[in-house]
């Protein structure tokens, strides 16, 4: 029975270790603001991060997190208020919306290590994928989102 650290507390969750973290997440914790695309840590509608780094949950293993801190996009802010989300409303980012919590926690952990990233920066870190081709408006909001950090 793995304990986890997510989003700032601590959970017991009955499951199998080897459980992906996005299934736990979703199933278990009824966090479903974080996505399933492909399973197969391609597409990273699943991104969230462990401590502090961004890992697709969907090749996890549940037992891999115990003992780190989860952030989902539940906990990312209180409010909505973090710079990337409000940059993202700004801009009007999404289109479906499908893969967006999986972008902004992409964007939130590139922001927390570079505080100014190139157009570069953001092709490199950020390589989730939008059916919507939303791209270019991810990549105006990040640069939005560090200038009003
Ligand atoms: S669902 Fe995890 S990367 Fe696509
Ligand atoms: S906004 Fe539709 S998949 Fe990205």
């Amino acid at each position: 029975m793995p304990t986890l650290n997510v989003n700032g507390k601590q959970v017991n969750v009955d499951v199998e270790p080897e459980m992906p973290l996005l299934w736990v997440l979703r199933d278990e914790l009824g966090l479903t603001g974080t996505k399933y695309g492909c399973g197969i840590a391609l597409c990273g509608a699943c991104t969230v991060h462990l401590d502090g780094q961004p890992v697709r949950s969907c090749v996890i293993p549940v037992s891999a997190a115990a003992g780190k801190k989860v952030t989902t996009i539940e906990g990312l802010s209180k409010d909505g208020s973090h710079p990337v989300q409000r940059a993202w409303v700004q801009l009007q980012v999404p289109q479906c919306g499908y893969c967006q919590s999986g972008m902004i926690m992409a964007a939130a952990a590139l922001l927390k290590e570079k505080k100014k990233p190139t157009d570069a920066d953001i092709a490199a870190a950020v390589t989730n994928i939008c059916r919507c081709g939303t791209y270019p408006r991810v990549r105006d909001a990040i640069h939005l989102a560090a200038r009003s950090a």
